[in-house]
């Protein structure tokens, strides 16, 4: 079986992308240092998956530990790096911490990588990127815009990274960068999915906490935007088929199909929804009806945002296969595993 090396596998996108790829036949190897994840996703990858998966707790920032893994395993062929801090609040107030660890941690990786022969990175961007788009849907070759926080600006100064170190005449890294949506929802088993610390930052999961009686409502920010009902466009794609995206961008680089030595994708349905459409859509997956109240703007947030998902279908042949309602079905199923 083909290793690969999953940072962060065993945080909310990682660990489902740790099923994919053990159902598609690959075997992960999860390193992670725990700061935004528990011990008990291990516990749910072994129900889903009938053994357990190799887990190292070290700090991606550890080139030596790192160096360790590779060793140890022997026959690494590629990477997956989900590892980083992804609170967009926290980074303005942390920035000097998110700088160090989201660019730092993938420039120890990439030299790491170079050392010990490991030619294949599949790299976590995020639509952040983009900034306030000027046009929608935005493909691939829509310029970025500066980024509305420092949390973005790492997703853009590590595209810079694979970028600049990919030109590099010595260079042997292969990179495809992933650049997602709004990933929502979990596992259909419900023994892996998203656990925020605290009062959740993210639409789904302050929903459906909401909807089990953990807060008392949701505020949605803002109703006033140029939007078909005036709240906020996003672009909701659900964690599993987000997973399966890593699946195939790997086999592509183990393949050498790529046609660049570094290629981006966009990783979302290519449709957009307001914020009160996935309220109506949980509440009829649900059959719970949902407290929430119309408050101001949040500051920093992008009117509208979703992908064209085109040159995923077409290079990748990756296409998204779950409805919005779907997924936020899964997330009430999770939720609902958690309260009990
Ligand atoms: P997550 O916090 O659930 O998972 C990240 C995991 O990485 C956690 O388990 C954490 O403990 C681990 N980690 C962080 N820093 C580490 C380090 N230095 N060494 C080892 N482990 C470390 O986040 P997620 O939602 O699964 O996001 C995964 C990746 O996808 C991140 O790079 C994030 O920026 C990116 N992304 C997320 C979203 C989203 O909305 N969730 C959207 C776009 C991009
Ligand atoms: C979605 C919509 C809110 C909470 C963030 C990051 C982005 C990317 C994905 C990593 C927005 C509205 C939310 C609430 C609300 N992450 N909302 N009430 O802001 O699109 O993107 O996650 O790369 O970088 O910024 O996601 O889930 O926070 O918000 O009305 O209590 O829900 O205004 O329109 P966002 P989100």
């Amino acid at each position: 079986m083909t290793k690969i090396l999953v940072t962060g596998g065993a945080g909310y996108i990682g660990s489902h992308a740790v099923v994919e790829l053990a159902q598609a036949g690959f075997e992960p190897i999860i390193v992670d240092n725990f700061v935004n994840s528990e011990t008990t996703v291990l516990a749910g990858l072994r129900e889903i998956l009938g053994r357990e998966v190799p887990c190292y707790r070290i700090d991606c920032g550890n080139a030596e530990a790192l160096h360790e893994v590779f060793r140890k395993e022997g026959d690494i062929k590629g990477v997956i790096h989900f590892a980083a801090y992804k609170a967009v609040g926290e980074s303005v107030q942390k920035p000097l911490a998110y700088f160090h660890n989201n660019v730092g941690s993938l420039i120890t990786l990439l030299q790491v990588m170079k050392d010990e022969g490991v030619e294949n990175l599949v790299f976590s961007s995020s639509c952040t990127v983009y900034g306030i788009p000027d046009q929608l849907p935005v493909t691939e070759a829509t310029p970025t815009k500066p980024a509305s926080s420092p949390y973005g600006r790492t997703k853009q100064m590590c595209e810079d990274v694979v970028h600049d170190s990919s030109q590099a005449a010595d260079n042997t890294t292969h990179t495809i960068l992933l650049r997602y949506f709004n990933p929502i929802g979990a596992h259909e088993s419900a023994k892996i999915g998203e656990l925020p610390l605290g009062v959740p930052n993210n639409l789904v999961p302050f929903i459906t906490q909401t909807a089990a009686g953990l807060r008392d409502k949701l505020t949605i920010f803002g109703n006033d935007y140029d939007t078909p009902d005036g709240t906020n466009v996003r672009d909701y794609i659900h964690v599993v088929d987000l997973a399966k995206a890593h699946v195939v961008a790997v086999q592509r680089l183990l393949d050498r199909k790529a046609s660049e030595v570094v290629e981006t994708f966009n990783v979302g349905t290519g449709h957009g929804n307001t914020v009160l459409e996935v309220v109506k859509a949980f509440e009829e997956a649900s059959g719970q009806k949902l407290n929430y109240s119309i408050g101001p703007r949040r500051p920093g947030d992008v009117p509208a945002i979703y992908a064209d998902a085109t040159k995923a279908a077409e290079v990748l042949g990756f296409k998204t296969e779950t409805s919005l309602r779907d997924a936020l079905a899964s997330a009430w199923k999770w939720q609902q595993s958690l309260v009990r």
